[in-house]
Parts: structure tokens; C-alpha cells; sequence
């Protein structure tokens, strides 16, 4: 259910991309179990392989994801859902140490929304559109949308998408801070996946840590987060690349990291 595909150019180590598409095409990509489990797995093994410095995942032209799957969840209890801890796994997105795009094309509704807000930058195709309709099925949002919706737009829009259900257009989603970037739809997973590329040839470990970082704000108070970024800032000073990149700049050369 998910095509996973190594655009080729990792010229250095650690420099290439691993690009995700989420291929079930005759459910908008709809989450079901089998398809977020082929998800994770693909995300854990580029977590996890040396040869790629950034994961980007992607849907269709018509759909990024349409959401949860409702037929499976439409047979569900409480008491079931609460056991098994319904979609809770989900959150295994958010524990990698690599960065991931999300290129988003057509609709991210509902968990397709949540999903590309669990990744650390958002790109929108020209004609993507967000929402949260989980209203209008009787629920809510279950993986972020209450959340990570609201500290990226702001409360009353995220009121208004999650008590409303309509859904924003890529450039709404742009005005209020969702994405980062509106691309022309055609051309968009190749800038994702450039941009990937552009972030693959940096330092891994500084990469690492400066996502860690910035994930660490979403969490902490101000005076942590500066405490801990500071600290980060410092660990840097054990690493290979930090001595390579400072002195390729001094010798007016292109740093070749190790991501050691
Ligand atoms: C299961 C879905 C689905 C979904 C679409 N399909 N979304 N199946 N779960 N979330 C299926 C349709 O049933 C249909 O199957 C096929 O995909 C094409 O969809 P259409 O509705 O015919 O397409 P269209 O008219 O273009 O409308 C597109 C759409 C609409 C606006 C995206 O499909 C829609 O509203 N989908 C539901 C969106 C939603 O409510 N998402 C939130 C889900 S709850 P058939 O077999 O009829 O062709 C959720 C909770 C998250 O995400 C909780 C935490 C993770």
C-alpha cells in the first residue's frame, strides 16, 4: 500500500532522500491499519538507513490522505478502542531523528491532516485542502488535530476547522502558518524531494539535533528550550562535521560531512 522510491543522487554518505508515496488509490489514500503499518515501516527503515538524510512523504494528485479509514473504524467500541489505545502508533512518526517532508497534494482531511502535521515541514500543492471533518461524523480529531492544528494556526482558526469541518485551501493553509510553501501541484515532490536533497548534504547529526531542537519548543517553556538548545549547540563541538564545516568555510571550500 505504500511505494517507497530512493531518488538517486546521494553523492555523499547520508545524502540521499527516501521518498514515501501512499498508494491506495481507490480510498483517497485513507488510513487504514494496513496502510499505516506499511507507512511506519517504510519511515523506520529510512530512519534507520545510513544513505538517506531525508524522508518525504507524498500522496496522489487528488489525495495526500482522506483521512482514518471509516468503514474500519465504523465497527469499532470503547471498549475496544481504548484497550488496544486506537491510534496511538501513529505517534511512532514523530519519534525519528531524520527529517521528514510532507508534499501534499489534494485533500489532507481528518488523519491525513494530523499525519502532515506530525511531519517538520509542510509543503502544499496548489489545489492541497486541509481539513478536520471529524465533526461531521460524529467525533473528533484523534491524532493532533486539536493540538498540533492549534499551535500552528492558532485557536480560532483551529476552532473553526475542527467545530466547522470545512475544509482550507493550500493558500489559506500558507496564510495561517500550516505550510511553509505553495508549489505549483505538477512540479511539487520533485521540489520536495530537492529540498530534501538540500537538507541530505548538511551534517546529519546537526540535523538531527537542530529537529530535535525545534520539536523540543513545541514541549518545554522558553527558558528550557533555550537550555536545551544551547546544549545542543554545544554537544556539536565532539562532532566531525562541526571541525569540517568550520574549516571548509575557512579554506573557501564545500564541506564533505560524515555525519560523524
Ligand atoms: C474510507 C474513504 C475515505 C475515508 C474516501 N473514501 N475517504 N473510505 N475512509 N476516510 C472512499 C470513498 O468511500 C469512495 O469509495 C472513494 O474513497 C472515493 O471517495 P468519494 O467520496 O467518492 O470521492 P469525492 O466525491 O471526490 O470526495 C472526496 C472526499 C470524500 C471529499 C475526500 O471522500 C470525503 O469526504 N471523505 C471522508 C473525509 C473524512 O471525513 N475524513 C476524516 C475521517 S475520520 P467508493 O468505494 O465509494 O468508491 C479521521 C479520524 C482521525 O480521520 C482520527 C485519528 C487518526
Amino acid at each position: 500500500l505504500v511505494e517507497t522510491r530512493f531518488p538517486s543522487d546521494p553523492s555523499a554518505k547520508g545524502g540521499g532522500v527516501g521518498l514515501i508515496t501512499l498508494h491506495r488509490p481507490k480510498a483517497l489514500n485513507a488510513l487504514c491499519d494496513a496502510l499505516f503499518d506499511d507507512l511506519i515501516h517504510a519511515v523506520m527503515a529510512f530512519d534507520h538507513d545510513e544513505d538517506i538524510g531525508c524522508i518525504v512523504i507524498t500522496g496522489s494528485t487528488k489525495a495526500f490522505a482522506a483521512g482514518a479509514d471509516i468503514s474500519e473504524m465504523s465497527k469499532q467500541e470503547f471498549a475496544n478502542v481504548y484497550k488496544k489505545n486506537m491510534f496511538s502508533q501513529w505517534a511512532d512518526i514523530t519519534k525519528t531523528s531524520k527529517p521528514i517532508i510532507a508534499a501534499v497534494n489534494g485533500f489532507a482531511l481528518g488523519g491525513g491532516c494530523e499525519l502532515a502535521m506530525m511531519c517538520d515541514i509542510l509543503l502544499a500543492g496548489s489545489k492541497a485542502q486541509f481539513g478536520q471533518p471529524e465533526i461531521n461524523l460524529g467525533v473528533i480529531p484523534g491524532a493532533g488535530g486539536t493540538q498540533r492544528l492549534i499551535r500552528a494556526v492558532g485557536k480560532s482558526k483551529a476552532m473553526e476547522m475542527v467545530l466547522t469541518g470545512n475544509r482550507i485551501s493550500a493558500q489559506e493553509a500558507m496564510d495561517a502558518g500550516l505550510v511553509s510553501k505553495v508549489i505549483d501541484s505538477e512540479i511539487l515532490v520533485d521540489e520536495a524531494v530537492k529540498m530534501g536533497f538540500t537538507i541530505a548534504e548538511k551534517s546529519g547529526m546537526a540535523v538531527r539535533m537542530a529537529k530535535e531542537a525545534v520539536n523540543v519548543a513545541e514541549e518545554v517553556s522558553l527558558s528550557e528550550g533555550l537550555r536545551f538548545e544551547r546544549r545542543m549547540f554545544h554537544a556539536l563541538f565532539a562532532t566531525k562535521d562541526q571541525k569540517e564545516g568550520m574549516s571548509a568555510f575557512l579554506e573557501k571550500r564545500k564541506p564533505e560531512f560524515t555525519n560523524e
